[in-house]
């Protein structure tokens, strides 16, 4: 079994640009939940339809149905040599029925990206512009702030409380920067480590 990573931080902290990057590095599959969910809606799906409101106004879609999408995609054959997990666990009733459904060892290691919010808010406002995702509207993006800080950021406390370290990362500069960053927060963990892309 190969590295089991949670990339925790707010919507707009780079947690899926790190992910993808690492998951390269170390060789296993990058599950991004957001990035499942959206395809769900784009295939117009039964999840996907039940999803597309709730993401739009930028809430948490139920427990139940996220909970079971992730565990049928950590069944697959590619999870079982190790995971990036990027968008889940969003809150403590996420964590404690990931952990039920693969043990103490589902998570090794959390890497906490961390950004001021003028940034966080400028970066999603950018990115509305590029890609046209439907929640990266000022208002929705203030909903989502909020929905970090009250259904999320309290597994930066759970996780050391059920043995599992969090690491924080500087998630402001140059990707390659922070990537470096993360890099070197590994560096206590008893594996190779990744190197940094060119
Ligand atoms: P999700 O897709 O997880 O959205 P999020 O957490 O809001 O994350 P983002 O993708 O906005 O930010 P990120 O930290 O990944 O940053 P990124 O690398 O993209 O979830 C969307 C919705 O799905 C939720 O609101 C909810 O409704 C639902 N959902 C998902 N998971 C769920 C769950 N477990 N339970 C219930 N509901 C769930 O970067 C952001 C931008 O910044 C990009 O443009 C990027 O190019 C740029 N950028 C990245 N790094 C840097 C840098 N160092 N400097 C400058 N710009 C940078």
């Amino acid at each position: 079994m190969g590295r089991r990573l949670l990339f925790l931080g707010p919507p707009g902290a780079g947690k899926g640009t790190q992910a993808a990057m690492l998951a390269r590095a170390l060789g296993v599959p990058h599950l991004s939940t957001g990035d499942m969910l959206r395809r769900a809606v784009t295939e117009g799906t039964a999840l996907g339809l039940r999803a597309e409101g709730i993401m739009a106004a930028g809430d948490l879609v139920p427990d139940d149905l996220v909970v079971a999408m992730v565990e049928e995609r950590l069944a697959e054959p590619d999870a079982s040599c190790g995971y990036l997990l990027d968008g889940f666990p969003r809150n403590v009733a996420q964590a404690e029925a990931l952990a039920t459904a693969l043990g103490d060892g589902a998570i090794e290691m959390v890497l906490l990206v961390e950004v001021d919010e003028e940034e966080l808010v400028s970066r999603l406002l950018g990115r509305a512009a590029e890609l046209g995702r439907t929640d990266d509207n000022e208002e929705t993006i203030r909903r989502r702030l909020e929905v970090y800080r009250a259904e999320t950021s309290p597994l930066v406390a759970h996780y050391p409380a059920t043995g599992i370290e969090v690491v924080a990362v500087d998630g402001i500069g140059a990707i390659d920067e922070v990537f470096a960053r993360i890099v070197v927060a590994l560096a206590g963990m008893p594996a190779p480590l990744p190197t940094v892309p060119p």
